[in-house]
């Protein structure tokens, strides 16, 4: 048997942990959200989910994978025979996040394209689902392949798989150390450039006003668990694999804090960058800030592009600058999503890593190639929702449950970090994974269903 692949540095898997978690959850989802619910105030039941859910199941999931060395399926199998599913269910969810969102990473880096010469227009939206997605009339039809995704998802299917073939330290970690620093290079000169914009602070003052009646809304702190567990990338099985390749010793509860700390530092930068563009729009416009904020793709795809058109000078040069941070922070998450499956495959067929490659990401590949046609955008929003409803908060509560009350391995897993980390884990660790997040959770989880059965 081969030993097991191993990051380089501390550093390197820093980066890509962090890489993982920094995505576009960050750049368009957390700004919207945050706003939506109850704007400043909304960072306290924020950093409530950080610190009881967040973080520690981060350190429980880093802990798993280093304790057992095995991508989730492996791992969870290593745990207790029984348990080998909970892997493959995050493995199986990952795959099909991987399916769309590389298609998101496409347009991000036709977009880059399109800046230069400012060829989506005035008629932003007309653009984007006229002419650049080709939209087909009806939803479920599939209609042709359309070129201009097709192209760039080639690309980046190429660039992603490509890495994979070189390993875990030549391949990921490289690539983490190049497109993290770029990432957080370029995004600072957005933001102050952004901040420069007339109309600036306007976009501040709405997103930092704070409206601590919503706190007392249950919904808000679903929404802000909901959102730490898809921005962190945990309950899915990457932060296990990722951590299953770190060097017997490694101070995993302290990598945790620097992992959760370093995606909720920028989902906050993003946050300042996005509304200050939001105010320059409203400021220029004459409206309030709340009629021109939007969130996902609408935000990066139409409303950006209409505001970007109207800059006072560098347009290009921004857009340019926008689009490719949206193209490496999509990268080094789909990095992840797809060495998750790869892992998966390798542990549980003993296949080399280049066919696991092959097979697995080659699958995806194709089945992305769905939503290039002119039906892509219905199955992609009905392929979100699915995840959304059955991914994310489900997993996360089967999870700790399993580990917490049916296999009662908590203590087990709090003996193995706290010998090798700085930082010692107590009985808060224990009581925010047993306790506290299933309470929350099941809560969550309740509301979805009595949302989508009555
Ligand atoms: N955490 C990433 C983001 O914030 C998204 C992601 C979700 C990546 C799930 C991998 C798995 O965008
Ligand atoms: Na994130």
């Amino acid at each position: 048997m081969e030993t097991r692949s191993q990051w380089g540095t501390r550093a390197g898997f820093i980066l890509a942990a962090v890489g993982s978690a920094v995505g576009l959850g960050n750049i368009w989802r957390f700004p919207a959200v945050a706003y939506e619910n109850g704007g400043g105030a909304f960072f306290i039941p924020y950093l409530f989910a950080l610190l009881t859910a967040g973080i520690p199941i981060l350190i429980m999931e880093f802990t798993i994978g280093h304790k057992y060395r095995g991508s989730a399926p492996l791992s969870f199998k290593r745990m207790n025979k029984k348990t080998e599913w909970l892997g493959w269910w995050g493995v199986l969810v990952a795959f099909v996040i991987s399916t769309y969102y590389s298609v998101i990473i496409a347009w991000a880096i036709s977009y880059s394209i399109f800046s230069f010469n400012g060829s989506w227009g005035t008629d932003t939206e007309g653009f984007l689902f006229g002419e650049y997605l080709n939209l087909a009339e009806v939803p479920g039809q599939i209609g042709s392949l359309v070129p201009g995704v097709f192209i760039p998802l080639i690309i980046v299917w190429a660039v992603v798989l490509g890495i994979l073939f070189k390993g875990v330290k030549k391949g990921i970690e490289i690539a983490n150390r190049i497109f993290i620093p770029a990432l957080v290079i370029l995004f600072l000169i957005i933001v102050i450039y952004a901040l420069t914009l007339p109309g600036a602070l306007a976009g501040l003052d709405a997103f930092f006003a704070p409206d601590f009646a919503r706190i007392a809304d249950p919904d808000v702190w679903v929404a802000a668990y909901g959102q730490i567990f898809f921005s962190l990338s945990i309950a899915f099985a990457i932060m296990i694999t990722y951590s299953s390749y770190l060097p017997k010793k490694s101070d995993i509860t302290n990598n945790a804090f620097i992992v959760g700390f370093g995606n909720s530092s920028f989902e906050l930068l993003a946050g300042i960058g996005v509304f200050a563009i939001l105010g320059f729009m409203a400021t220029a416009a004459g409206v309030g800030v709340d009629e021109v904020v939007a969130g996902g793709v609408g935000l990066a795809f139409v409303v950006f592009p209409a505001i970007i058109n109207e800059f006072p000078f560098f347009n290009e040069f921004f857009g340019f600058l926008f689009f490719a941070s949206l193209v490496l922070a999509g990268l080094s998450s789909l990095i992840s999503i797809t060495e998750t499956y790869v892992a998966g495959l390798v542990d549980k067929f003993n296949i080399s890593r280049t066919k696991a490659v092959l097979f697995g990401g080659g699958l995806a590949a194709v089945i992305s190639l769905l939503y290039a046609t002119q039906g892509g955008l219905y199955f992609l929003d009905a392929a979100d929702y699915f995840i959304n409803q059955f991914g994310v908060a489900l997993i996360g509560l089967v999870e700790v449950v399993m580990i917490a009350w049916v296999l009662r391995e908590l203590k087990g897993l709090q003996t193995h970090a706290n010998g090798i980390s700085d930082i010692r884990l107590g009985s808060w660790w224990t009581i925010c994974l047993s306790v506290v997040t299933p309470i929350v959770l099941g809560y969550m989880m309740f509301g979805l269903f009595k949302q989508n059965l009555l």
